[in-house]
């Protein structure tokens, strides 16, 4: 359209012309005689007086006094208007006048939306730029999704429509858990070391997560039993995500032992558990046959077989006093008592004093020998059996006992003498000095479990 754009560039370059103040006419007396040479010669009907008026991006709509389509009559009178998307610049109204020229000039000039700012986290595209009636599409990135409206609209008035959405993350991170995990308690423990590697979190919006566990740490010892592991992870808009898994603890255990008839167990750990150890004890005149300790293994059984606890068995026919002792070392406390005879004031004083002990003795692991007279009716004896005269005057001599007096010897479980009394001591204060002084650890818990038991 090589013309139209011709046209158009003539269109634009109307320029407003005025009158002369000559515009009006006096008539006076004088007027026949002046001939006025300047007056245009006016033509209402040249249907081009003045040249068609052309508005690009617009329309001119023209009323003529003469009416039809003749757009340059003189005295013609235009209405411009712009197209949409357009806003007119000039006259809005211009007319044909005298001096062949428009009243005015207009043009069109493109209406422009200002530049869409972006949005954090999202973009837009438009389809026709910032111009009128161009469409900008709002989208977000990944993670993200659009809150408000998705587009806006440059208006013909040169304006948006709407306001401007947000990108905002709605999308909460993802996390896995490890799996549930079950571990056998360590042999000799009621706990466990369980390990597992953290889970990693994932999120379509941030890449450095906090990922929080909320229970115990990897590595580090768990109590029998069942335990909830929790995790959970925010991401920067605070959206949560959580896993949870299951380790679980097991205390592997054997049946509980029996204790022996006439003796106990000493066990270690928690009694029966996998790893633990149990010691075969017996009271005191018994004495073990069989394996001393027993393990609870993995497979919860015992390991061996049970121990029995049989009454101790000494010979006291033996010729001499290394024999006789031989047999209590480390089973045995021995109380040796002598008197000068059986009438002896001390020695029924101490008889009667330490009558109706023997359970306290037993408890104690103490035997008493009794030797009483002199040679040739000495007389030495373990409760009713007798010893032999070399082993009485083994005895004497070994620990200074005189056949003179009445006197006490206490030996350890050694043989080693640890006290003398030379004067009847009642049982109470017999027991309290083993209690305090020969009594190992083991055995005083084991007596004071028993202490009862002898009244
Ligand atoms: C348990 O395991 C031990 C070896 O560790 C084995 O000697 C024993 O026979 C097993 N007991 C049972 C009941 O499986
Ligand atoms: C018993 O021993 C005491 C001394 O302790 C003595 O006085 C008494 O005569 C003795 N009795 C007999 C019957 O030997």
């Amino acid at each position: 359209m090589p013309t139209n754009r011709c046209v158009a560039a003539a269109a634009a370059a109307f320029i407003l012309f005025f009158f002369s103040a000559g515009a009006t006419t006096d008539y006076d007396s004088y007027s026949d005689f002046i001939e006025e040479d300047d007056t245009p010669q006016l033509d209402y009907k040249d249907p081009n007086w003045c040249r068609s008026p052309h508005l690009p991006n617009g329309e001119v709509s023209c009323r003529s006094p003469r009416g039809g389509a003749h757009r340059g009559l003189l005295g013609t009178r235009c209405e411009m208007t712009c197209d949409r998307g357009y806003r007119l610049l000039g006259r809005k109204s211009i007319q044909c006048l005298a001096n062949r020229l428009w009243s005015g000039s207009a043009y069109c000039r493109r209406v422009r939306c200002h530049v869409l700012p972006l949005i954090p986290q999202g973009r837009y595209s438009c389809t026709q730029g910032f111009f009128v009636d161009s469409r900008c599409e709002f989208t977000c990135r990944p993670g993200y999704r659009i809150e408000g409206e998705h587009s806006r609209t440059c208006l013909h008035r040169g304006s948006w429509s709407g306001v401007q959405p947000e990108c905002s993350d709605t999308d909460p991170p993802k996390i896995r858990c490890p799996l549930s995990r079950l571990k056998v308690a360590e042999p000799g423990k009621l706990t466990a070391r369980v390990s597992w590697d953290p889970p990693a979190a994932t999120d379509t919006a941030d890449k450095f997560l906090n990922v929080m566990l909320v229970d115990q740490q990897p590595g580090s010892e768990f109590k029998e039993g069942l335990h909830v592991i929790r995790y959970k992870v925010y991401d920067q808009a605070r959206n949560r995500a959580a896993c949870k898994f299951i380790v679980r603890v097991e205390v592997r255990r054997c049946p509980e032992l029996p204790p022996p008839l006439h003796g106990y167990l000493i066990c270690s750990s928690d009694g029966n558990n996998y790893g633990a150890e149990c010691e075969y004890l017996c009271d005191g005149g018994y004495e073990r046959k069989g394996m001393s300790s027993r393990v609870c293994q993995f497979n919860r059984s015992w390991s061996g077989g049970p121990a029995e606890c049989v009454p101790m068995e000494f010979k006291f026919s033996v010729q001499t006093v290394g024999a006789l002792l031989d047999q209590f070392y480390e089973k045995r406390r021995l109380l040796i008592m002598s008197a000068p005879n059986i009438s002896d004031p001390d020695y029924q004083l101490q008889n009667i004093m330490i009558q109706k002990s023997d359970c306290g003795l037993d408890l104690r692991h103490v035997t008493v020998v009794e030797l009483l007279g002199s040679p040739p009716r000495e007389t030495g004896r373990i409760k009713e059996n007798l010893l032999q005269s070399d082993v009485i005057e083994g005895l004497r001599q070994a620990f200074r006992i005189s056949r003179f007096y009445f006197s006490m010897v206490l030996l350890d479980k050694l043989g080693i003498d640890r006290e003398r009394f030379i004067v009847p001591v009642s049982s109470e204060e017999l027991f309290s000095y083993i209690d305090s002084f020969l009594m190992e650890e083991e055995e005083r818990e084991r007596l004071e479990l028993h202490r009862d038991f002898c009244d």
